[in-house]
């Protein structure tokens, strides 16, 4: 016979109007090899079908099922109930806007930080579709690609302080967006612009530097180097920046 579980679950639904915030109890016994994927869809298949929750891949690759499990970010599908104490407490990630229950929208706030940061390699080469492909190097491919396996899950940002106080603070996953077209040679942006764009309080000089973010991060993207690494490189563009407004006066 399996553990009983004891499941906290935060409800509510923003679009009815008679909804209150409030938290169900549920209880499953668990089974072998459980995850909390499992364990939510036998709570809304046999106890209440109006459960809001979000999956897609079941694999840790969509980002879709981030939640706070126990009140840390992670995502649900790769959760293993016996990783877990017999009482669950599971709530919807802050910041991004409720959907309802355990699901958020973190598209329409992906959707806004990719175009904040203007996520796209920049470049006036015009695109010859007969053109030979440009080489690139093994190791620059790998080191892009470490920071392109980002599935925007969101679990950086709701671990945030910052974020959490601030609402237009771009957050880790937007300085990770930022350092991996920096590592691009076909972007051909400078540094000043590079430093238009994220040299402000809203971006890493409004970073706190306390690292919940590398904690959180389920893929374990190296945001405490890249942080660090766009601190530095920033502050070097502020200064250049100072000097610049000071010597064309
Ligand atoms: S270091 Fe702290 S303030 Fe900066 S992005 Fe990470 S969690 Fe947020
Ligand atoms: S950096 Fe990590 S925690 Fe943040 S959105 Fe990407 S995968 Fe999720
Ligand atoms: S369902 Fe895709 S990451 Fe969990």
């Amino acid at each position: 016979m399996g553990r009983p579980l004891k499941f906290n679950i935060f409800r509510y639904n923003p679009q009815d109007q008679a909804s209150v915030p409030h938290m169900d109890t549920f209880h499953l016994e668990e089974t072998d090899a459980m995850t909390l994927f499992i364990a939510l869809n036998r709570i809304r298949e046999e106890q209440d079908s109006t459960l809001m929750f979000d999956f897609v891949c079941r694999a840790g690759i969509c980002g879709s099922c981030a939640m706070l499990i126990n009140g840390k970010p992670d995502l649900a599908c790769h959760t293993k109930t016996a990783n877990l104490p017999e009482e669950i407490t599971l709530m919807p990630l802050p910041v991004f806007k409720l959907i309802g229950d355990l699901s958020v929208d973190t598209g329409k706030w992906f959707r806004a930080m990719n175009e904040k940061v203007q996520s796209w390699i920049h470049t006036d080469r015009v695109f010859e579709p007969a053109a030979q492909e440009e080489p690139m190097t093994n190791q620059l491919a790998e080191e892009i690609y470490e920071l392109e396996r980002c599935i925007e899950c969101g679990c950086c940002v709701a671990a945030c302080g910052k974020a959490n106080m601030r609402e237009d603070f771009m957050g880790a996953t937007a300085f990770n967006r930022i350092a991996r077209f920096m590592m691009d040679p076909r972007d051909k942006r400078t540094m000043n612009e590079y430093y238009e764009v994220v040299g402000t309080d809203e971006g890493i000089f409004g970073c706190l530097g306390l690292l919940g973010c590398e904690d959180a991060c389920p893929k374990d993207i190296p945001l405490q180097d890249q942080l660090g690494i766009l601190r530095r490189k920033m502050g070097w563009a502020s200064v250049q920046h100072l000097f610049s407004r000071f010597f064309n006066k």
